[in-house]
């Protein structure tokens, strides 16, 4: 498995990458709340813009200089209109993978590649509404498939239990193409519900309020890659 970065853990045949998102760290403090989490595999980095999503986050210049504060690569999911135009600069600013909605973009072939031609993993976002059938024949052009389980927009919201569905049919799509892509869910995962999701398929697992929510948010992140680990293999 060529294409995987250092830092992941094989379990079986499945290897589980946790991502805590710092969309739930102390925002004046970022480079401590990236040490806090030290031994996880990406930090998570929600960047929304207002109008894809209702909430307003962060851009470029704090990518930038995040990613100079922290050795973890960083994992950008954009939650941004127009990302055919603004992704580019998330690579040039640091980012080791970039997610894009598929609901937002307006040629994501082209974005795609795009992407893996600046050097990043191209990695592309499902909102909950939006099935994963009409884009089988895209996924070989993917590093990543990010499956939400919550409407994007905020931390903290309760998991969605109805996408454990199309986790597991995107996870017999990437298999029946013998692909390599990764599966993540990102969006109510905790403690509570990161092995139904490792079960279904997924296998990184992105964490905000149950990682920098926890007292100790490295142990946190130990605890959910011991889970998602256990129930992989099964
Ligand atoms: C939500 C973001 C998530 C968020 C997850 O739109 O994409 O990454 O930080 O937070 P939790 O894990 O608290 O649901
Ligand atoms: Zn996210």
């Amino acid at each position: 498995m060529a294409s995987l970065t250092a830092g992941h853990r094989h379990t079986g045949n499945m290897a589980v990458q946790i991502n805590p998102s710092i969309l739930s760290a102390d925002f004046a403090r970022l480079a401590e709340e990236a040490r806090a989490v030290e031994g996880a595999d990406w930090l998570h980095v929600d960047v929304m813009d207002n109008h894809f999503v209702p909430n307003l986050t962060i851009g470029v210049p704090v990518v930038e200089s995040l990613s100079r504060a922290t050795e973890t690569p960083l994992d950008c999911h954009l939650m941004i209109e127009d990302p055919d135009r603004w992704a580019p600069a998330y690579i040039e600013a640091g980012a080791g993978s970039v997610t894009f909605h598929v609901e937002a973009a307006a040629a994501p072939v082209r974005l795609a590649r795009e992407i893996r031609a600046k050097g990043a993993r191209a990695s592309m976002a499902l909102k909950p509404a939006t099935p994963i059938e009409p884009y089988e024949d895209l996924l070989p052009e993917l590093d990543m498939l990010l499956i939400m389980t919550v409407e994007p927009g905020f931390g903290g919201q309760a998991f969605l239990d109805i996408m454990l569905p199309k986790i597991r049919r995107a996870r017999r799509l990437i298999d029946q193409h013998g692909l390599q892509l990764w599966l993540q869910v990102d969006g109510g995962v905790s403690a509570s519900t990161i092995e139904r999701c490792a079960e279904a398929g997924a296998d990184v697992f992105v964490a905000g309020s149950a990682v920098y929510g926890a007292e100790d948010p490295a142990e946190a992140v130990r605890g959910l890659r011991k889970q998602a680990a256990a129930a992989c293999a099964h």
